[in-house]
């Protein structure tokens, strides 16, 4: 094969337990916008040009397919399933005893695997909301975070990880108040965790407190997510690719500001997880990452990006008596109840 990226020339980060783990992989998230074949045939073509790390959920509703593009590429010896690092993640109305292990099994039986590399908690409450609402949508039974009622489903990752059905297991969507609370109680403590992470949303502190800690980073939204649901849309938030700072560095470099998005990713510590069905787009994204990395000064003009600009922000979680989204983020450094 010729037109691709040999895996061995894109960057590693180390785990906790030493392995290694790629640099950048896809997101499969079709954003309630593209379907689960056009998903599964990028993760294909993604696979051949030389992706070899792939962020699924039971969620995003084309685990099925996606296993199948996996059979296939093992069966025809594409690529071998040890060379993969495949994560998925259990949804918020599953959290319950039994459920993690019967989300799991239903995540392996649909990506055809024995086993997934790593499995997350997506969100850290047992608060569901149907697939394609509106922001204005609100469940009644929602509730707010509860230390003891996540460390019971942690117990129930822990128990996944034991019967090596998941080699690592995470968590996604925390903040700094919730991981003290639980951290010290897990037997098992999270090799990653997934958040939101692009130049105009760093979440320094989250990011440092994960780091100090031995926890690799998984971002997501990598390049601003232009094309997120539009639950997810509002008034106020920016656009990272039109950032001075991003056109700046692309413009120096004479790439696509996602482009720079990712490498900034990469060379800031987090793995970026963009996600893309269009060819060009998701090879560029790999390629961006193996060559002509952007300079120290760049690197420093891009933290100047900052503009606390969260685009998930979550509302659809929200429990009667809440008072808005940031609620779920605890800013004022304490957990909302
Ligand atoms: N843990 C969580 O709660 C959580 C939440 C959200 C997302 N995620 C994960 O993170 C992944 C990525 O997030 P995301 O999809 O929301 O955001 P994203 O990767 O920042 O943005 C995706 C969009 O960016 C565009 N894009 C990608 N590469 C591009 C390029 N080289 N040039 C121009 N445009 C480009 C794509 O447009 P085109 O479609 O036009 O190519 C695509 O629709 C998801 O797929 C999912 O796996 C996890």
């Amino acid at each position: 094969m010729t037109d691709s990226i040999d895996p061995q020339r894109v960057p590693h980060f180390t785990l906790s337990s030493g392995e290694k783990i790629p640099a950048i992989g896809m997101g499969t998230f079709g954003s309630d916008r593209y379907s689960p074949e056009e998903v599964s045939a990028a993760v294909a073509g993604a696979i051949r040009y030389g992706y070899r790390l792939f962020d699924c959920a039971s969620v995003y509703g084309n685990e099925d397919r996606i296993g199948a593009v996996f059979a296939e590429a093992f069966g025809t010896g594409v690529v071998k399933r040890e060379e993969l690092f495949i994560t998925s993640k259990v949804w918020n109305d599953m959290h319950g005893q039994g459920d993690v292990l019967f989300s799991l099994a239903k995540t392996l039986r649909d990506l055809r695997l024995d086993y997934v590399d790593a499995y997350l908690v997506h969100w850290p409450f047992p608060n569901y909301h149907a697939p394609g609402c509106d922001g204005n949508a609100r469940n009644p039974n929602s509730v707010p975070f509860n230390a003891e009622r996540y460390l019971a489903t942690w117990a129930r990752m822990e128990r996944i990880a034991d019967m090596g059905l998941a080699r690592y297991i995470g968590m996604s969507n925390m903040t700094i108040p919730k991981l003290e609370a639980v951290l010290p109680r897990c037997r098992i403590k999270p090799a990653l965790i997934e958040m939101e992470l692009h130049p105009c949303f760093q979440q320094r502190e989250l990011f440092g407190y994960c780091v100090k800690r031995g926890i690799t980073v998984i971002g997501y939204c990598p390049v601003g997510s232009p094309n997120r649901p539009d639950r997810d849309k509002a008034p106020g938030d920016v656009a990272d690719t039109e950032t001075p700072e991003v056109l700046a560095a692309a413009k120096a470099h004479g790439i696509h500001p996602a482009l720079v998005c990712l490498k900034w990713a990469v060379q800031r510590g987090q793995i970026p997880i963009p996600f893309s069905v269009h060819e060009k787009n998701y090879r560029s994204n790999l390629r961006a990452v193996v060559e002509d990395p952007l300079s120290e000064a760049e690197m420093a003009s891009l933290a100047g990006a900052e503009r606390n600009c969260r685009l998930v922000k979550g509302q659809v979680f929200l429990w009667p008596g809440a008072k808005d989204w940031e609620d779920l983020w605890d800013t004022d450094g304490r957990i909302t109840v």
